[in-house]
């Protein structure tokens, strides 16, 4: 069973169980301040989770793109990834946790479908915690499926609970899956859940009961909701009975694409292997967030910073397989395999292929100054009788060169020197204490805090737009937006700095419209009607057939997923504080609600 296969046997599977198929999004979240990437299928879904209506119904199933980095040292090993698919049904107040089970049951053991055998497998339910009960209805659906008992295992918050993705949102207990591997049990204990190696784990159902809201209580929801998710590389690797993700299918070009241009044969030394894993998984992340609608570029903020450090890697990885050429050959080969699900990629790959090998050549030098500065050093470095280099000294070349470490070492090691590794760790671990608390501000709020604030300077954006428009031309697009409850930011497409006049003007024209305290309205249509009848639709987002459709007043039309305020009278005063430049031929506008 390859990768292609599985998304289209679980697409179908659901589609002839009265879902309807949507477009995954965009790897960069909209309106959501809380997280860089879309971290799981649920994510774009959160406004759905917590009430709004969605335009393709109540059951939905999608395979989604999806980042986490918070992983990325161990990236190297057999099974860790900064890029995944996850594949996700979902039920919108439709059925709940029987139906869900059902479901899961029938795709996984059906020979129509999976055909695993029902006795390879086991599933973990919530065993109550913190005045939330034993979750006994998800357990009684399985038995009813005739999974026995001994292979049905209560757990706790750590493992059977999910969410909110963010700080706030949508949560509660879920119900793993998992196959039995045919490992002897490791004890007594050893079952589903358990870490040995016996149970892998294929497919989550989250049962969406709470709101956990920005005090920290659990709200019980109005409409509850079941998402579940499957991660396409994992399962492709148990299916496949595979030791490591990287010896599927879903890798053997771009391990090929690696061996090609380094010369190097993977499965031949233990550490290069490592670097190649590394490489792949990097150069495949970067391609995703390089090929993306709303891509970023490689820089030292935010999404872009994830970008620089990802290519930075994988280039000193390449360097490590004796790999003297750029990364963009990785980066067609992963292109090719999957341009298939995801033609983004194709259409950007002159962009991908720019961008990768630009930062690249720039990290290259980089690596040339920081060599040359550590040449600098040598003669004061040899005068230390223990042959010991000062930690803070490695870390300056990190901190103002970003010199990596692991090459500090490398090269005193080539001198006879050692780090002081332990030096340098404080140093970093101080540096990094204090970058955190500057990156803290950005998890205010949190995710599907779909807090007040929040909604006013949702609706404060379509003003914006329009008004926008309206001053500068119809070539204004917006290109991203981020919100939090203290201020909202706006990037669109505009080639040149927008004058005082010009920022005076669009901020008039949305605090008149706010003034006339216009009547905010919202349908559902196809996307082809809600073009028709003058919506504005996002550049680069991929929509569903059915669209909702919100209106305000006279002044704007958008296609949008909600929510909003329901008069934008209560939005107060709209100030822009901030015009900038955000990248090439993109305009930033920072502005307050008051
Ligand atoms: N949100 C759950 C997960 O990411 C199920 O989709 O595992």
């Amino acid at each position: 069973m390859n990768a292609e296969e599985l998304r289209a046997l679980y697409i179908e599977f659901f589609t002839s169980h009265g879902h309807a198929q949507i477009e995954g999004k965009s790897l960069i979240p909209e309106n959501d301040p809380t997280v860089l990437f879309t971290t799981a299928g649920m994510h774009p879904l959160v406004p759905y989770l917590l009430g709004e209506e969605h335009p393709a119904g109540k059951r939905l199933v999608d395979y989604q793109k999806c980042i986490r980095t918070g992983d990325i040292d161990s990236v190297g090993d057999p099974s860790h990834l900064t890029f995944f698919e996850m594949l996700g049904n979902w039920s919108l107040g439709d059925y709940f946790k029987d139906g869900a089970i059902e479901m899961s049951f029938e795709f996984l053991t059906s020979p129509r479908w999976l055909g695993i055998p029902v006795e390879k497998i086991g599933v973990t339910v919530f065993e109550g915690e913190e005045g939330i009960p034993r979750d006994e209805e998800a357990a009684a659906a399985w038995r009813r499926m005739g999974i026995p008992e001994d292979r049905i295992r209560y757990l706790g918050r750590d493992d059977n609970w999910w969410g909110p993705a963010g700080t706030t949102g949508p949560c509660g207990p879920d119900s793993e899956m998992f196959i039995d591997m045919g490992k002897e049990p490791c004890g007594p204990g050893c079952g589903p859940g358990c870490p040995c190696g016996k149970w892998l784990e294929v497919w989550n159902d989250v049962f969406m009961q709470y709101n956990k809201n920005a005090q920290g209580e659990y709200i019980p929801l109005e409409r509850t909701c079941v998402d579940t998710g499957m991660g396409i590389e994992r399962t492709v690797t148990i299916l496949n009975g595979k030791k490591s993700v990287y010896d599927t299918e879903i890798f053997t070009p771009i391990i090929a694409a690696v061996e090609k241009a380094s010369e190097y044969v993977y499965g031949t030394d233990g550490e290069k292997d490592r670097s190649v894993r590394i490489i792949c998984d990097h150069v495949r992340s970067a391609v995703f967030i390089l090929g993306d609608p709303k891509a970023v570029s490689p820089s030292n903020v935010g999404a872009g910073y994830v970008l620089r450090r990802l290519i930075r890697r994988a280039v000193r990885h390449s360097r490590k397989l004796g790999m003297e050429g750029p990364l963009s050959p990785v980066a067609r080969a992963v292109v090719e395999k999957f341009t298939g699900p995801y033609p983004e990629l194709a259409e950007n790959a002159a962009f991908i292929m720019e961008e990768l090998d630009r930062e690249g050549e720039k990290f290259l030098e980089t690596l040339q100054k920081g060599e040359h500065e550590f040449q600098k050093l040598l003669p004061s470095l040899r005068k230390d009788p223990r042959g010991i280099m000062s930690g803070r000294l490695a870390f300056k070349l990190y901190d103002t060169y970003g010199f990596p470490i692991e090459l500090t070492e490398e090269l005193a090691f080539e001198q006879g020197l050692k780090v002081n590794r332990e030096e340098f760790e404080e140093a970093f671990k101080k540096h990094q204490e204090l970058s955190r608390a500057g990156s803290s501000q950005l998890f205010k709020g949190g995710l599907g805090d779909q807090g007040e604030m929040a909604v006013k300077y949702h609706t404060a954006t379509h003003l914006l737009h329009k008004a926008l428009k309206m001053v500068l031309g119809d070539h204004v697009a917006q290109r991203g937006s981020n919100i939090t409850a203290e201020r909202m930011r706006f990037d669109f497409s505009h080639g040149e700095p927008m004058s005082g006049e010009e920022l005076r003007r669009v901020e008039a024209l949305v605090n008149e419209q706010i003034r006339r305290d216009l009547p905010v309205t919202v349908e559902v249509m196809s996307l082809d009607a809600a073009k028709g009848s003058g919506a504005v639709a996002l550049f680069g987002e991929k929509y569903e057939s059915q669209v909702k459709v919100y209106t305000m007043g006279d002044f704007s039309r958008e296609v949008c997923g909600g929510p909003h305020v329901e008069h934008t009278g209560v939005l107060g005063t709209f100030k822009i504080q901030k015009e900038q430049s955000s990248s090439a031929g993109i305009r930033r506008i920072r502005a307050v609600l008051t």
